[in-house]
This record gives C-alpha cells, structure tokens and sequence, in this order.
C-alpha cells in the first residue's frame, strides 16, 4: 500500500502540510508506506508553469525529465492520492491548477483512472472556501476518472474530505476528520 499526499501550497511546513500529515499519520499506523510531495515544487521546476496548448495531443514537453514528471510517475504508482490546498480566492492555489491542467496526457493514457483520490483544504477564514476547494479539486480528479474517497468511515459519517480553518494544529474538529480519511483510505485499499 502506497499513500501519497501532494502539498499545493508552496510552504512545506504550513497549515495544509500539518493537515495532510494528520492523515497520513493514520495509513502509516494502519501499514501503508506513505510520502508528502510538493505540488509547488514540482510544478516550478517546469519549463512552462502552465499549460498553453503547445500541441494537440500533448507532447509533455514542457514537463518532461523534470519533477513534475517524477511526481506524476508516483501517482501513478500510489494506490490514493490525498490532495491538499489552501484556499486561495474560494479554489485551489494557482500551482495545483497548473498541475491539473498539465495532465492532458496522463489522461490521454488514463494513466490514473480509478485511483482513489482525496481532498484537504485550509483556509484562513472559517467559512472562506474550504468546501469549494475541495469540490473544485474533486471535478479535476473526476475529470481524469479517479474514484473519490470521502470522510466516512467506520469511525463516524462525515463530508466530502477535510476542511480546517488556520492554524490548522489548533483545529480540533479537523484533526478527527483527518483521522476518520485516513481510515477511509485504508479501508477503500483494502
Ligand atoms: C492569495 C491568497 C488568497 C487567499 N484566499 C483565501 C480565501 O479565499 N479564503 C480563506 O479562508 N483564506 C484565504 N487565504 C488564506 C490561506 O488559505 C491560509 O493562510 C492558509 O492557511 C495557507 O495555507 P498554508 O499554511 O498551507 O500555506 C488566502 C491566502 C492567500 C495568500
């Protein structure tokens, strides 16, 4: 069992970071090997931050040999992907975006169809977004056909995925949803 949690906010160790950890915390514990990779990084390190159609099917050009082409190598290889973003503007962040719109030809391949895929969120406000990131980041993962993993489990009923308000580490009600996701994960490996 492999879990990897993709961190879309450039800070490495901020709130989304902390959320994320939460839930893996919970697949290690429950035997998966798990990773937190920067979506920010990966996707900087690319020729062309984002996607302006160069070629029809993509050529991965501008992506190719670089860390945005490792990372996507690892989620192929992960049996779920956890999604972390902060709220920016009521959405994701800019770099997530980028990194979904540069997956024309992961999807193309149906490289990650029926993947497991789950969302995090953390906003500065209490109500400032989180749902609507995540929804926003579930149409993308629809999108490329992953199967989504909600904050259900035998641990209690929950919602669509995790949203915390900042300083994440002071959200309570948070950190047991983090908890009950992980679980969900794990029972949706199998
Ligand atoms: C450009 C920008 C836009 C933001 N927009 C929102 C917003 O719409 N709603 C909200 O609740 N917080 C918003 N925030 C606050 C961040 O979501 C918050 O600081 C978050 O905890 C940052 O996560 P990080 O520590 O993982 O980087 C915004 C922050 C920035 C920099």
């Amino acid at each position: 069992m492999y879990v990897l949690a993709l961190n879309a906010s450039h800070n490495n160790n901020g709130n989304t970071a902390f959320l994320l950890n939460e839930v893996l915390k919970v697949c290690k514990e429950g035997g998966a090997q798990t990773e937190l990779a920067s979506v920010h990084e990966a996707v900087m390190d690319t020729k062309m931050p984002f996607c302006v159609a160069c070629s029809s099917p993509c050529s991965k050009q501008c992506y190719k040999d670089t860390k945005l082409d490792e990372l996507f190598e690892k989620v192929k290889k992960a049996d779920a992907v956890i999604f972390g973003s902060p709220v920016y503007f009521g959405s994701m962040t800019a770099q997530l975006k980028a990194f979904f719109d540069k997956t024309r030809a992961v999807r193309g391949d149906k490289a990650w169809v029926g993947k497991y895929a789950a969302a995090v969120s953390v906003g500065g406000s209490k109500y400032g977004g989180q749902e609507r990131t995540i929804d926003h980041i579930q149409s993308c993962c629809l999108v490329l056909g992953m199967t989504l993993v909600g904050n259900s489990s035998e641990l209690g009923a929950g919602h669509f995925g995790v949203s915390a308000h900042a300083p994440a580490v002071e959200d309570e009600y948070a950190k047991t949803q983090a908890k009950v996701l992980g679980k969900r994960i794990l029972e949706s490996i199998g």
